[in-house]
């Protein structure tokens, strides 16, 4: 049901992943999957291409909005046993567009805490809304990588933030966090007043045998919660994703923003969204089975040509944060692009960390190979 593309189809329809790399490197940066789209989402993309469904994207108050919201709240409910009421959601044109719209929308004056390693882009929606930075950092020698619920209290009360910026699954560490942890974030960002902006882009990607997700929402009514189906479907193209809120104010604030500050989503990605919530589980399945074999596989490998390397278990999302320190090199990735490999640099994520880099898992076992391969030539010295 995963269907592998070739690597001339894939510098076609990766524009970034792929178009932007060398050929003749294997590209395993940026987060997109190297398989076909699942075909339910490729024909009515399709069939709405063919009927000139062209024009502007509605943000709620329309058939389109409402189909896709109703899609998530079932996929919710189907998936995580999560009953959201319907009509809670507003279209952005992507996740990191909706986080800005949050922090412009919602946050209070203040420092945002990034709990770090992190998704880029989140130090940068924070700098560009005009909130000051606060990036707590997760000891990379820890047994895992849990929150480190006394660090943010800490550094909440040292900054006096009132956002925080959860990322859930976590990206790049794989972990899903667990129902305790959320339940004691709840409880400690709520005695400081402080607001949880949650981005589950990658909650769909919770791999076989992994702890069940927890909707943050669903332990926390007032934080505000940020996703889309583009990680999982690859989808990103196509612009659209859901803010979604349970509170009646924040809702009528966030949907009452001018066009100039919420104008980047499309109508084929609200259609693309409502098929891949209400009619690719089967798909679905068999991606996370895919993912759980490549990421076994790229254990062995790992513990074959790089034994000294430390993988956090990857429960879910399909990428791989590795510890290369043993190694001794600073810039991994660097050092492995001259092997013909492009990986992420640790240091992207967690900015003056040395020796990590971040391998995405979602392509075929042949280019994984070549990804160890290209690695330990970089690394091994
Ligand atoms: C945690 C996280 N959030 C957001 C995004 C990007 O989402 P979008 O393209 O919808 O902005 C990514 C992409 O990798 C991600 O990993």
């Amino acid at each position: 049901m995963i269907v592998d593309l070739t690597d001339a189809q894939l510098r076609r329809a990766l524009p970034t992943k792929w178009g932007s790399t060398e050929e003749g490197t294997v590209p395993a940066w940026v987060a997109e999957t190297d398989y076909q789209v699942a075909l339910p989402i490729l024909d009515a993309v399709g069939a709405a291409v063919a009927d000139g469904m062209l024009g502007y994207a509605p943000w709620h108050d329309t058939l389109q909005a409402a189909e896709l919201d109703a899609a998530f709240v079932a996929f919710a409910q189907r998936h995580w046993g999560w009953t959201l009421p319907v009509g809670r959601s507003t279209v952005v044109g992507d996740v990191v567009a909706g986080l800005r719209l949050v922090l412009e929308t919602l946050a209070e004056p203040g420092p945002v805490l990034v709990p770090t390693p992190h998704y880029p882009p989140f130090r940068e929606v924070v700098e560009v809304t005009g909130h000051e930075l606060v990036m707590v950092e997760a000891d990379p020698d820890a047994d895992d990588a849990a929150l480190d619920l006394a660090a943010l209290e800490r550094a909440i009360v040292e900054s006096g933030a009132r956002t925080l910026i959860l990322c859930h699954p976590h990206n790049p560490t794989g972990r899903v966090h667990r129902r305790h942890e959320l339940e004691a974030l709840r409880d400690l960002t709520r005695a400081h007043g402080v607001r949880v902006v949650v981005d589950e882009i990658h909650a769909p990607l919770v791999l076989p045998g992994s702890p069940a997700f927890v909707p943050y929402l669903s332990v926390d009514d007032s934080a505000v919660l940020v996703t889309s189906h583009s990680k999982t479907f690859s989808t990103a193209g196509l612009h659209a994703a859901q803010v979604i809120t349970l509170d009646d104010g924040d809702l009528a604030a966030v949907r009452g923003v001018p066009h100039a500050q919420n104008g980047g989503a499309s109508v084929l990605g609200m259609i693309a969204g409502t098929v891949a919530w209400n009619d690719c589980d089967d798909w679905l399945e068999a991606l996370r089975e895919r993912i759980a074999e490549q990421r076994d596989l790229l254990e062995k490998m790992l513990d074959e040509r790089l034994p000294q390397a430390r993988v956090r278990p990857v429960e879910a999302t399909y990428l791989a944060w590795v510890d290369l320190r043993a190694y001794g090199v600073e810039r991994p990735a660097e050092a492995a692009r001259a092997h013909h490999v492009r990986v992420a640099e640790g240091s992207d994520y967690h900015p003056g960390l040395a020796g990590h880099v971040r391998v995405n898992l979602a392509t075929d076992a042949r280019r994984l190979g070549l990804v160890v391969e290209g690695l330990a030539a970089g690394v091994l010295r």
